[in-house]
């Protein structure tokens, strides 16, 4: 018998790249198909452990580009996708917002359209909490799946826009479609531009660790691996049309997530320095799951368990990280931190 095919686009990347060996190692009754670009973000050396065996492929290609991308369908003929390729640092996108249209948004539109044509069985599109905006520090308040759509980045204004893109394509055209909306992330192979990694990388090093404003600003923290399983789940049981929020009640102001981190380390917290707020700094997020775990989802970390996890995981990985902030990503934080103090 066949097996049955499932792309995942951004496969090299963080979320996508701990998905692509997830299913991998779990399911050989699945090829699993990793399309992605390798931008500044796709690393393939972390699947040095799948690359042999015989359900993985890469292919390398632009999610944005029509011709490439309608050709792989017709030949291929997946049964599944799972999107999760898209530029996602919200600082980039407010240097430099045209890219995030050209990949969030137009790169969604054609993966839309070739898994239209070839009439997939399930289209999961990754998306994230940020979409529905901020909310106010009140701990009473939450996200769900009926909370209107109001992002302040360019970024989460991207991802918002693909969102109605792929809400369009089940109402309009029947293409079986979920959307999961997800709190941020954490865990192995984090690019170390982003809170936490950097953060780890940077109390290692005994440098200094910069915290926007006065580092009040609340995030919903889920262990990578948490957010694997419940895509997992939705690809499988998730209702068609319907969107699904993923998160583990685990908030935390950024103050707080530094300072575990310092801690946990065993160095001082004169290596926090607070500088220059980022723009449009969304105060708070946090996501009511109750949808989700009426599906059948539990996630196995809480913050304590997961970031002493991740941290041990940095301390055993520091080839990985260390290759990753030298050469370009030295000037990229030289850019966004020098006019930041
Ligand atoms: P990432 O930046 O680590 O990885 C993105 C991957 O997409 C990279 O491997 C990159 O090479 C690839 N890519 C970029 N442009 C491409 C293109 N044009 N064609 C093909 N591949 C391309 O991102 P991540 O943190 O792993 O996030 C993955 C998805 O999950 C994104 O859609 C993001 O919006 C969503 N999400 C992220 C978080 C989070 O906390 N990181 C939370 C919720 C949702
Ligand atoms: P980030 O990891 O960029 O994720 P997101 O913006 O998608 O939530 O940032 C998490 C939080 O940490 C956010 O409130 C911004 C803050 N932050 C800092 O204080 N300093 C930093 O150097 C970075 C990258 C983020």
């Amino acid at each position: 018998m066949n097996k049955k095919k499932i792309l995942v686009t951004g496969g090299a990347g963080f979320i996508g790249g701990n998905f692509v060996q997830y299913m991998v190692n779990k399911y050989e009754k699945y090829d699993i198909y990793n399309l992605d670009l390798l931008t500044y973000a796709g690393d393939l050396t972390k699947h040095s452990e799948i690359e042999k065996k015989e359900n993985y492929h890469f292919i390398k290609a632009d999610i944005a580009d029509r011709t490439s991308i309608m050709e792989l369908f017709r030949k291929e003929k997946f049964d599944f996708v799972v999107h999760f390729a898209a530029e996602s640092h919200v600082d980039r996108s407010i240097t430099n917002p045209e890219i995030f249209v050209q990949t969030n948004v137009m790169g969604t539109q054609v993966l839309l359209d070739a898994a239209k044509e070839v009439g997939v069985t399930k289209f999961v599109h990754v998306s994230t909490d940020e979409v529905y905006g901020e909310l106010e520090f009140d701990p009473t308040t939450f996200f769900t799946e009926e909370t209107p759509l109001q992002p302040n980045s360019p970024y989460s204004a991207s991802k918002a826009s693909s969102d109605l893109l792929v809400r369009a394509y089940y109402e309009t055209y029947k293409l079986p479609i979920n959307i999961t909306r997800c709190s941020n992330n954490y865990g192995p192979y984090h690019f170390p531009e982003k809170l936490i990694p950097l953060t780890i990388s940077r109390v290692v090093n005994e440098e200094k660790v910069p915290v926007y404003g006065d580092g009040a600003n609340i995030r919903d923290w889920l262990h990578v691996l948490d957010h694997c399983s419940a895509i997992d789940l939705v690809l499988h049981e998730g209702e068609l049309g319907e969107v699904y929020n993923v998160g583990g009640h685990n908030e935390r102001t950024n103050l707080e997530v530094v300072k575990t981190i310092i801690k946990t380390l065993g160095k001082s917290e004169d290596l926090i320095e607070f500088v220059k707020d980022r723009l449009g700094h969304d105060k708070r997020y946090a996501i009511d799951p109750t949808k989700l775990e009426k599906l059948g989802w539990k996630p196995t970390y809480n913050f304590e368990t997961g970031i002493a996890q991740t941290i041990q995981w940095y301390l055993d990985n520091k080839e990985w990280w260390k290759r990753i902030i030298s050469g370009e990503y030295q000037k990229y934080f030289k850019k966004q931190y020098s006019n930041n103090r």
